[in-house]
């Protein structure tokens, strides 16, 4: 409907054509039955002058209406690619645990391809066989009623296998859609991970895997085109085999004298048209299929709600952040993991400007508080809070502007250092981004970078260390300034010195506001207000360190081991 416009014209330039187009028999009827027959050199000049012009006007609205379709196709497509994106950028992580992005970027690139070309190319000769055929039908029934009336009762023998056997084709092209997507899926996974594919020499075990995947989509290609072929035939048979049977009929009323040979030649042309289109729309129809198996993908993904979503009427933050945080009684699991607790019956309080670390074994659902904090998922029961409002009557947007995260695994993008930086803040100067970075200790590794602070960092930031990447993800945190702020082991990666370095910077960042440190490493939390030791998704214990050496045996155990037997 968006595009209604643009295809009126394209239907109006595609009419004038086939008027054009059409009128070509009728003069070479009387071209033959006024010029010829009765010897008339005035007539024939005529005719033929009727014939250019007709031509022109042809070749003239034809060119119009295939710019006009064509650009059609690559509006719908481009619309499409945007609108998908728009979607899936949107989508929570469970979405994202499920579908592989390489899968995403495949449907995002060949789908809409396919999709194109039937919007574009296919729709155009769709229309014009279309039209033609309509016109064609009605010049025959005006040349002979008769002949056109066998023509009709044909019809339904030639369009209903053709209609079961482009349903065919569409589930076909689906599934061979599918598997296509799959060897995308495939070959981003192990692209994104080659150091450690080729570290553990596995590119002979991941050629098979891709090659297993390839040999799949193609033969999931092979069983479409054989459908597709066999309706190639079916449609070229039926039709032509109906073309025969009337003109064999036509013939016969020549013969018999019921018709003049200029008629014939007419209904001949005419019988061209009406049969040509018939097939250029039979095989239109298969490809019609294909596009409507891979539309269905598409719209799949252009339907997709994220789980996490803002509430009709959200409630807002109160203007002057507070930076309180509150847990109550948070039991949560995994959506892929159903029947383990990630967090069970969680309570947590943390008053604005406190900082509190948490500590305990791998795995004991540190990094999921953080998670459900920023509401990539809800929980199963109990409420989580952000300054007295429970987040989940929150717009994520709002709620996530006034939290800072340093992930556990670092993520840059391919952009400069510079770029980088700024994601925390979009709108911050160069010297706010400078000022970050030193507060981040990134100031002087970014300088000695081969362009400073315009130096590219490579696809998903590969160019720099880990300790460096790690620094420029603190300093885009410190440039948001947030009134929370979550550090997920944001100096594990560092060497002692850099690490004391950006230790002090942190310190002077969590001073006035309210900050969630998960450490391994106890010595860098060994001064904060509050430690609290979580373990297989509960709290067992909380306190200062020096209490928890004293009274919780997990943590002086784990105390024991960092800092030895004293
Ligand atoms: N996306 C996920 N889907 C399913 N289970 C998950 C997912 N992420 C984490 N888990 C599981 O949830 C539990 C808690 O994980 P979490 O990442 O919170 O641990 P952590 O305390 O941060 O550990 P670490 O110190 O190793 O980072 C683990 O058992 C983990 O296997
Ligand atoms: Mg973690």
């Amino acid at each position: 409907m968006r595009y209604r416009g643009t295809l009126a014209c394209a239907l109006g330039a595609l009419l004038v054509a086939s008027t054009a187009m059409l009128s070509l028999p009728v003069a070479l009827r009387y071209l033959i039955d006024n010029g010829f027959v009765a010897n008339d050199v005035e007539t024939v000049n005529r005719y033929f002058g009727w014939f250019f012009a007709a031509a022109v006007v042809f070749g003239g609205f034809a060119a119009l209406r295939f710019y006009l379709v064509t650009w059609l196709g690559e509006r719908v497509v481009a619309d499409i690619r945007d609108g998908v994106y728009r979607r899936i950028i949107r989508m929570d992580p469970t979405f994202f645990e499920v579908t592989r992005t390489g899968e995403v970027l495949s449907r995002m690139t060949t789908d809409t391809t396919l999709v194109q070309s039937i919007s574009g190319v296919s729709l155009s000769i769709a229309l014009r066989s279309l039209v033609n055929l309509m016109g064609g039908l009605v010049m025959l029934t005006l040349t002979s009623p008769r002949l056109t009336l066998y023509i009709l009762l044909g019809v339904p023998v030639v369009v209903l296998p053709i209609i079961l056997v482009g349903r065919r084709i569409r589930r076909q092209s689906r599934v061979a859609q599918d598997r296509v997507a799959d060897t995308s899926g495939l070959a981003g996974e192990t692209l994104n991970a080659i150091e450690t594919v080729q570290a553990f020499t596995l590119e002979d075990l991941q050629v098979r895997r891709f090659t297993a995947a390839v040999s799949e989509s193609f033969q999931a290609a092979v069983r479409r085109i054989r459908t597709r072929a066999g309706l190639t035939a079916l449609g070229i048979i039926l039709v032509f085999g109906a073309i025969t049977l009337i003109l064999w009929g036509g013939s016969r009323a020549v013969l018999a004298g019921a018709m003049t040979g200029g008629q014939l030649a007419q209904f001949l042309m005419y019988s061209m048209f009406v049969g040509s289109s018939a097939a250029a729309l039979s095989e239109i129809w298969g490809e019609v299929q294909r596009g409507a198996g891979a539309m269905e993908r598409l719209s799949e993904l252009l339907q997709a709600e994220p789980g996490i979503q803002a509430p009709d009427a959200p409630q807002l933050l109160p203007a002057r952040p507070m930076g309180t945080i509150r847990f109550d009684q948070v039991s949560f699991s995994y959506p892929s993991r159903p029947e383990t607790r990630a967090l069970d019956r969680f309570s947590l309080d943390v008053g604005a400007g406190e900082t509190v670390a948490f500590v305990g074994p791998s795995g004991a659902g540190k990094s999921t508080s953080f998670q459900l904090l920023l509401r990539f998922y809800d929980p199963l029961t109990g409420v989580v809070e952000v300054d007295n409002v429970d987040v989940a009557r929150l717009d994520p947007e709002q709620l996530r502007q006034r939290i800072g995260l340093v992930p556990q695994e670092t993520v840059l993008f391919g952009e400069t250092a510079r770029e980088n930086i700024r994601y925390g803040r979009p709108d911050a100067s160069d010297a706010e981004v400078e000022q970050a970075a030193r507060a981040a200790a990134a100031h002087d590794f970014i300088r000695e970078l081969p362009e400073g602070y315009d130096t590219f960092l490579g696809e998903r930031g590969t160019r720099l260390s880990g300790g460096q990447r790690q620094r420029i993800a603190i300093a885009r945190a410190i440039l948001k300034d947030p009134p929370i702020l979550l550090l997920d082991e944001a100096t594990s990666s560092l060497d002692a010195e850099s690490e004391r370095l950006v230790q002090s910077a942190l310190e002077v960042l969590m001073q006035d506001r309210t900050t969630l440190v998960i450490a391994h490493r106890l010595a860098t939390v060994k001064k904060v207000d509050r430690i609290v030791v979580i373990d297989r998704g509960r709290i067992v214990a909380s306190g200062s360190h020096d209490h928890l050496i004293r009274e919780n045996a997990l943590y002086s155990r784990l105390a024991e081991l960092q800092f030895g037997g004293a």
